[in-house]
């Protein structure tokens, strides 16, 4: 029971058709590619069809993790979901999932953790399967970020993109150990990023909509400095927990926030540039999403990868840290 090793061991991943250009913003708010390039690094989102919920984004991932997984459904035992853009604010998202795929009377879960979510909830699911209290995780980060973004708000509504990936976590199969980990929060910072009505707070009223309070508030600045800090702290002790070297780590998975981000972190932990995933261009900040599609490509991709780092932060703020560890195939 001891020496249980939680696996990962498919991924899935889902991005609406729908692309919206930073040309397309410059119709709807006073930007332009070129601001929205340099300071963010993005150049398009995915967006979801106004039919499409986070549940169905998430179902649509965790289908192609499935299917490739190898197993039958009945063998999944728990679902996790991270997600800030819940279906509703109850019941769960998970819930949700469940019945679209049809996982009856399976325990399900909604983790809030902002865009370090997918970090949190990869290690719940592994602690959950080292315990041996489940076998087969199925473990999801999806966003309608769309949903909650203020698209009169140039500060805000170039930043975000909607998806979903999805993976699942095993003790039984799999090739890819979810490793050493580090996660941890600074909730003295929750009022810089955040929604602020609509929870029981700040129950929606006709007032919270005209003051457009139910949509994502954020001091960029504060988000950024802390960000820079908290990713480079999580990542340096993981590092010394896992006795990795930093030469040893082939692909740096951060959060996808902000390019400057991303570089600013990778150059204080002397990661080359080539050995960092990027998606935030083509995709956008997807919160939590951001880490589990770019999980799914980096899997895809490159067939060969050995030590992965994901680090990330969001609103909270949380922030964490976690190694992803190719082993010896089994069966
Ligand atoms: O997943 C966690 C989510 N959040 C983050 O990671 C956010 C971290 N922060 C950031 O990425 C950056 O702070 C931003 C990209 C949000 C902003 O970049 P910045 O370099 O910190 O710009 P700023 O907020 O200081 O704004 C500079 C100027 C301002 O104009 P003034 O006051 O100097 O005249 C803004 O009004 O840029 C203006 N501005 C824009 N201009 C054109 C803000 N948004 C836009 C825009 N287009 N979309």
């Amino acid at each position: 029971m001891g020496n249980l090793i939680a696996k990962i061991v498919s991924t899935g991943a889902y991005l609406p058709e729908k692309i919206l250009s930073n040309k397309d913003l410059e119709s709807m708010v006073d930007t332009s590619d070129e601001w929205i390039t340099t300071r963010t690094g993005i150049k398009t989102r995915h967006i979801a069809e106004s039919t499409q919920s986070t549940s169905d984004l998430g179902v649509l991932a965790a289908k192609k993790a499935l299917e490739r997984s190898g197993l039958k459904k009945e063998e999944i035992q728990a679902i996790i979901v991270a997600t800030i853009t819940p279906d509703m604010l109850f019941p769960s998202t998970a819930c949700f999932i469940q019945k679209k795929l049809g996982l009856m009377h399976i325990p399900c879960m909604d983790i809030s953790a902002a865009c370090t979510g997918y970090i949190y909830a990869l290690i719940l699911a592994s602690q959950l399967i080292k315990s041996s209290a489940f076998k087969n995780i199925l473990v999801i980060a999806a966003e309608k970020m769309s949903a909650i973004t203020d698209w009169q708000d140039r500060s805000t509504c170039v930043r975000f993109g909607d998806g979903a990936g999805a993976a699942v976590v095993s003790s039984q199969r799999g090739d890819m150990e979810i490793g050493e980990f580090f996660i941890g929060a600074d909730a003295r910072f929750t009022d810089i990023l955040n929604i602020p009505a609509g929870g029981s707070f700040c129950p929606a009223t006709e007032d919270t909509v005209k003051k457009r309070l139910h949509y994502i508030k954020m001091t960029g600045q504060e988000v950024f400095k802390n960000a820079v800090r908290y990713m480079y702290e999580s990542a340096e002790k993981v590092l010394k927990k896992s006795g990795l070297r930093v030469e040893e780590i082939d692909c740096l998975l951060p959060h996808q926030a902000n390019i400057r981000i991303i570089s600013a972190v990778a150059k204080r932990l002397n990661i080359k540039e080539e050995n960092i995933y990027l998606n935030v261009q083509k995709c956008g900040n997807m919160s939590a999403a951001s880490s589990s599609v770019g999980l799914d490509s980096i899997l895809s991709e490159k067939k060969d990868v050995k030590n992965i780092l994901m680090v990330a932060f969001g609103a909270g703020l949380t922030y964490g840290a976690l190694i992803l560890k190719r082993i010896n195939r089994e069966k």
